[in-house]
């Protein structure tokens, strides 16, 4: 399963690609505004950083102005992957971006039926918000295992981008469930590097070894 940052911020995302376990960024409006600076020239430096898919939204809510949208932040840089909306205009500018070669992230999907539609539209991904559907009591792992099953059953080729990870758990689930993304915020990517016992263990081999040194010196 690859693993994505939802973040607009470069320091955190060279800090976790410099690690070598990140294969992508997810950005939104919202994580963008956060930064400072110009939006395309932070998207920008996050494609040279990553050198993978970085997923730029659309804020146009009508056709038009999401295709012209779209093109424009296509132009930001050869990995750059334009995000619209799971709406009706937004499933049209998926389907005629996908059809011009660029690729295309439908988001704030919330149902199985609103995937399909993302995958029959030529989505490259979909991005179901799992801790978005939990916040208001429906589990949103579930809603994963019926996309993917779904797109296993035609072959579709949409990858399934599981977004708005809160922790742990969530990312593990996606993998057993074969979701071919997550996507997660820093502190969720730290908190999977975590074990109490990783570091309590660590510690006693090192005084072990401190104590050994000491009485052979
Ligand atoms: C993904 O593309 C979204 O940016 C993100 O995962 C939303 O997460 P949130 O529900 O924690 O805001």
């Amino acid at each position: 399963m690859k693993l994505f940052v939802d973040s607009g911020n470069i320091k955190d995302i060279e800090t976790l690609a410099a690690i070598g376990i990140i294969d992508g960024v997810t950005t939104n409006p919202t994580l963008l505004a956060r930064e400072p600076g110009d939006y395309r020239e932070n998207l920008k430096k996050i494609c040279e950083i990553v050198k993978g898919p970085v997923s730029g939204e659309v804020t146009s809510t009508d056709f038009a102005g999401m295709l012209q949208q779209g093109h424009d932040i296509a132009k930001i840089h050869q990995h750059m992957i334009v995000k619209v909306p799971l709406t009706r205009d937004g499933i049209r500018a998926c389907k005629a971006l996908s059809g011009e070669g660029i690729r295309v992230n439908v988001t704030l999907c919330f149902s199985a039926a609103q995937a399909l539609l993302a995958a029959k539209a030529g989505a490259t991904f979909v991005s179901p918000f799992v801790g978005r559907l939990d916040d208001v009591a429906t589990n949103g792992m579930e809603l994963i295992r019926e996309i993917v099953d779904i797109y296993d059953n035609y072959d579709f080729t949409t990858d399934v981008l599981v977004a708005s990870c809160r922790h742990p758990i969530h990312v593990v689930e996606a993998a057993r469930m074969g979701a071919d993304i997550a996507t997660c915020p820093p502190a969720v990517i730290d908190q999977l590097f975590n074990h109490p016992l990783t570091s309590i263990g660590l510690e006693k081999f090192l005084k072990d070894w401190e104590k050994a040194q000491a009485v052979k010196a």
